[in-house]
């Protein structure tokens, strides 16, 4: 038997530093943020004991991407991704809508504020031979407002430039070539992607950006061009964990949270450590106190190869023959053979947009906590109103 290909693309780009209700059959978008950051945490987790380099996702793309491809998912298949994504409680509480609907409305919530740059996105390329359920079509322009669009993936030069040209337009022109080569066999590609611009609140001053060393172990030191910052800022002090916790806001309505290992401290036992709970018990629990910061500026582009990842969370059928996607198409076989999620990041002294009046003058005070961030460390940028995470990483080593 000939199986039919299904490839999702998931991307996210972002630049520049840039529960159960109580009602019993209404859960709300709390309660998503709150199951997609334990999946945020359980990803994060597979992807590092993949190996121990930099790490940088959008948890929040690839969760959009499936609950997208899960509205045309039947039996095993759907109930893999559901509980792969850590929604199948959620989803048990509503009508079959209700994920969907809940991501619909979070994707409104995170994209509402004019002084954050924040733009998801999902489309469908179908090959043009191919005939996708009306019901599938219908549902993910509804709730996800997809781009749907015919290709000929017999011509993959041409299907390729038209993927890549959308694709160019929907990062802001940051990631120029996600697609490399097309299988002329493909039949539908679905393609999350996420893009994110934010401008320090608290700009760094570059005038103070210096070389600076940077402990990757024990054996390894990096210089780094080490960013200088004082003002006051959330912070908090996780003493179990051994770590303290920095907020970093931007300006819109977003932070970056850094997580910074005491120096005595392995960083992998925090790999282990956090998850949802943790995480709003940080937010919860931070004083807003003055703050030398010390942050490596830094770069980082990943590819990831999801579709070796997932089945380590239970998703697994959906790449297998015996996937059931009936509701994408009728056709037999329709399998998904690859999920790619492309992530890059850059952070630096002021973020992109001209980040002017908010600049504070040094203040009276005697000794600030100083905040060094000189050895590995992690950050998660979410999006405040909803605590919603949009990406997660680790830095190693700044300068690879
Ligand atoms: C969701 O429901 C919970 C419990 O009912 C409530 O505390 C929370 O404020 C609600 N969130 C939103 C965004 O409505
Ligand atoms: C897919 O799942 C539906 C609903 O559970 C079932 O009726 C159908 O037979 C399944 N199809 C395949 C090809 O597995
Ligand atoms: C999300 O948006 C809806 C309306 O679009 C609003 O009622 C709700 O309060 C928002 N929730 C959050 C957490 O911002
Ligand atoms: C950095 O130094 C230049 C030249 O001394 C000065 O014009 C500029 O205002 C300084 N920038 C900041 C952010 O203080």
């Amino acid at each position: 038997m000939q199986f039919r290909v299904l490839y999702v693309l998931i991307y996210a780009s972002t630049f520049k530093s840039a529960i159960q209700t109580q009602e019993l059959y209404a859960p709300n978008i709390t309660d998503l943020t709150f199951k997609n950051t334990d999946f945020a945490l359980n990803l994060y987790r597979k992807i590092s004991s993949h190996h121990d380099n930099n790490i940088f996702f959008s948890p929040l793309s690839v969760s959009t991407a499936f609950a997208s491809l899960s509205l045309g998912a039947k039996g095993a298949t759907l109930s893999q991704i559901l509980s792969g994504l850590n929604l199948d409680t959620l989803a048990k509480n509503g009508p079959p809508e209700l994920v969907p609907q809940l991501f619909s409305q979070l994707q409104g919530n995170t994209t509402q504020n004019k002084a954050l740059r924040l733009e998801q996105g999902t489309a469908l390329f179908v090959d043009q031979r191919f005939q996708v359920e009306r019901a599938f079509s219908d549902q993910i322009m509804k709730y996800f407002d997809a781009d749907i669009e015919n290709v000929d993936f017999g011509q993959p030069e041409i299907s390729k430039e038209t993927i890549n040209k959308h694709v160019k337009k929907k990062t802001g022109d940051k990631i120029k070539e996600m697609v490399t080569s097309i299988d002329p066999l493909t039949q539908i590609m679905l393609i999350s992607t996420i893009f994110f611009q934010g401008a320090w609140e608290h700009p760094f001053d570059s005038n103070l950006t210096r070389n600076s060393r940077f402990y990757v172990d024990k054996y390894n030191i990096v210089q780094v061009p080490m960013m200088f910052v004082m003002d006051k800022f959330y912070i908090a002090s996780d003493d179990e964990l051994r770590a303290k916790v920095l907020r970093l806001p931007y300006l819109g309505g977003a932070s970056m949270l850094i997580v910074l290992p005491d120096s005595h401290a392995d960083y992998t036992t925090i790999d282990d450590e956090i998850n949802a709970a943790r995480f709003q018990s940080w937010i919860k629990n931070m004083e807003k106190i003055k703050v030398e910061v010390h942050l490596p500026k830094f770069k980082m582009e990943h590819v990831y190869s999801m579709h070796k990842i997932l089945p380590a969370l239970g998703i697994e059928n959906v790449f297998k023959n015996t996937a059931n996607l009936t509701g994408i198409s009728q056709e037999v076989g329709l399998k998904v053979s690859e999920v790619l999620h492309k992530a890059l990041i850059e952070v630096d002294e002021r973020g992109t947009v001209a980040a002017a009046a908010t600049t504070v003058g040094i203040m009276g005070y005697s000794m600030p906590f100083t905040f060094i961030v000189d050895r590995p460390f992690f950050f998660l940028i979410y999006h405040e109103a909803t605590n919603s995470l949009l990406f997660m990483g680790r830095v190693i080593d700044p300068t690879k």
